[in-house]
């Protein structure tokens, strides 16, 4: 267990960075710890913004409900393993590794998904253009190509997880990955695009058509934040 948080706790600590977690300035007069606090982050629209693509619904249920839990379970999970170090309880800190995981990851990999998104009137939908269009015909071979791969992992999923359009900070090439439940993509890559396909992100509406779900949500992808996430990697 040691082991695995050895291995969760720097890449995680990456991903919890940019997505804004930030340490207070002054330590808590009772403890002796300074401890990092994760907020839920605003929706840049509505929740009713993205329909009829994804019900607003769905929308509030998941971020003020879902992404709330993750953001709880973070802030838990790093309070307690602050707790344990400052007391030099390590067996108690790593035992924190799979819960810091999951409500870290789940609170990362929402943050990047809410900026995904746009109203299809806005930003929403579409094709990229520029820089970020070139490299997805370099690397897949067309748009269409693309999309259609995502939809195939995404489909592929067994159970709760995500795919991601992601960028190999080595290759420099794109690539597509999945995740299982609320593992961050972290390692060698940066993630650009990211869909859930937890239940929760679609079952309200589409049922267990998800298939229906993953069609449509591209409707709604906001192509300017993955340019932007693209190029400034
Ligand atoms: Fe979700």
């Amino acid at each position: 267990m040691a082991s695995t948080l050895l291995r969760t706790a720097p890449a995680l600590r990456g991903a919890l960075r940019a997505s804004g977690i930030r340490k207070p300035a002054v330590a808590m007069a009772s403890t002796s710890f300074v401890r990092g606090k994760a907020t839920l982050p605003d929706l840049p629209y509505d929740y009713g913004a993205l329909e009829p693509y994804i019900s607003g619904k769905i929308m509030e249920l998941h971020h003020a409900k879902h992404h709330q839990t993750y953001v709880n379970g973070l802030n838990s999970a790093l309070e307690t393993i602050a707790e344990a170090e400052s007391k030099g309880e390590f067996t108690k800190a790593a035992s924190v590794a799979p819960l810091l995981n999951f409500h870290g990851g789940g609170h990362v990999n929402h943050s990047l998904f809410w900026e995904n998104l746009a109203p299809a009137n806005r930003e929403g939908g579409g094709e990229p253009d520029g820089a970020l269009k070139k490299a997805i015909d370099s690397d897949f071979g067309s748009f269409e190509t693309f999309r259609k791969q995502m939809n195939t992992a995404l489909a592929g999923i067994q159970g709760s997880g995500w795919a991601w359009l992601v960028k190999d900070k080595s290759a420099g090439t794109l690539g597509l990955v999945t995740r299982a439940n609320q593992d961050p993509v972290t390692g060698p890559y940066v993630p650009l695009l990211g869909i859930d396909a937890w239940e929760h992100a679609y079952y309200l509406q589409y049922q267990n058509r998800k298939a229906e779900y993953f069609e449509a949500i591209w409707n709604v992808i906001n192509w300017k934040t993955v340019a932007a996430r693209f190029e400034k990697s």
